[in-house]
């Protein structure tokens, strides 16, 4: 029998999607969670650095030399955004009046200092809020920080570590796309777990030769994280994780991992034995909007055959990247339609869902997404108790 949606998830478990209040307490919560943040070829040269969202707080990551730093997107001084493009190279300065900073995020050059504060820079203390930054492949990851010794990225990510790492380094420049989903960022992710939806909502793409056999599909469970796997073989999401780590994964069928708070990885057929990946996120904006963010690129494994086989793979490569942008955008298109029209009524939602056995992962991510803001709640007390003593 699989988790039923009453045990899975709260009466009320609906507020966030409506309730400003509650999705604010929320995303500060959500804000302790490893979040994806951006590639690490936006910050590969010194001084590189891209703007991001971390549980809708403005941050952005800079390259400092070797090391990855990342801040709250907001001077010390009066509060202006430090990083108002996508991203750039240079020094932190910001714009308003000149504050300098350093890559630890101290103010260290601020004009005329001692005439306006009676000090020199430094001795003002003034500086960022950081937050943490750790990397699987190219992926960068952050969080808040907090007291502590806290789960590291790797041990977070689990058996899905090695898999992110393999699959997340294209070979060639993914082709990106985004878009503003109308409706809470939990219904973009609950509709990546369902692999009930695909006959009713995807009938020319995933649901065009009917409804998937649970009996011949692997739901994994690993941490907070899920991925489902086109394959029934015992042990084959535990191999694929191995097989990345050692750097001899091929892929032979569908898979797709979701990696709490909301981040997506999929790996599809689509011609032959080639293979895609597609990465999305779904970055919370408002209890009713949500940035949602993908890439597609072929998958980085090795083409293998005859050599007039991986030629012409390579020559393709393009022209099945548009053909699987043009599908995507289609079944993303089927998908938002949905998570929008569930979005009009999230009012009126007073009760947990039935859920199917093709659901069953949509109960094993509201359970960690509990686990998670609970985790968050107890940081947030922490650090609420440490600046009151
Ligand atoms: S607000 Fe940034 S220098 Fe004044
Ligand atoms: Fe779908």
């Amino acid at each position: 029998m699989s988790l039923r949606g009453d045990v899975a998830f709260n009466v009320d478990w609906a507020r966030t999607l409506t309730d400003p209040q509650a999705f604010a307490h929320e995303q500060r919560c959500l804000g302790y969670a490893w979040t994806f943040l951006g590639f690490t070829g936006d910050v590969a040269k010194d001084g590189d650095w891209f703007r991001a969202s971390l549980a809708t707080r403005s941050v952005f990551v800079q390259r400092f030399g070797s090391e990855l730093k990342g801040f709250e997107n907001v001077c010390a001084h009066r509060f202006y955004p430090l990083r108002t493009g996508d991203r750039g190279n240079g020094p932190i300065v910001c714009n308003f009046h000149h504050w300098r900073y350093d890559k630890d995020g101290s103010a260290i050059g601020i004009p005329k200092c001692q005439e306006n504060f009676g000090t020199v820079s430094r001795a003002l203390g003034a500086h960022l809020t950081p937050i943490e930054i750790a990397t699987c492949g190219t992926l960068v990851f952050g969080r808040f920080t907090a007291p502590g010794r806290r789960e590291p990225l790797e041990d977070f990510l689990g058996p899905g570590f090695p898999i992110l790492e393999f699959l997340s380094r294209p070979d060639r420049k993914p082709l990106a796309l985004s878009h503003a989903l109308e409706a809470n960022w939990k219904l973009g992710l609950q509709i990546s777990f369902d692999d009930y939806h695909t006959v009713a909502v995807h009938p020319t793409t995933f649901g065009k030769s009917g409804y998937l056999d649970r009996e011949k599909l692997t739901y994994a469970r690993f941490g907070a994280h899920s991925a489902l796997i086109n394959s029934n073989r015992p042990q084959v999401f535990e191999e694929m994780s191995v097989a990345c780590a050692d750097g001899s994964f091929r892929p032979t069928c569908y898979c797709i991992l979701q990696i709490l708070p909301h981040f997506v990885l999929a790996l599809f057929r689509t011609d032959g034995d080639n293979f895609s990946c597609c990465i999305q996120q779904f970055a919370p904006v408002a209890p009713d909007r949500t940035l949602f963010r993908a890439w597609l690129y072929p998958a980085p494994v090795p083409a293998e055959g005859p050599w007039s086989a991986r030629l012409w793979r390579r020559l393709s490569d393009p022209v099945r990247g548009r053909f699987v942008l043009h599908y995507s955008r289609r079944v993303m298109r089927e998908d938002n339609r949905i998570c929008e029209g569930v979005q009009t009524v999230a009012h009126q939602i007073e009760r947990p869902p039935y859920l199917a056995v093709l659901e069953e992962r949509i109960g094993w991510f509201e359970q960690s997404y509990r686990q998670l803001v609970a985790e968050g709640e107890v940081f947030l007390r922490d650090k609420r108790q440490n600046a009151s003593s």
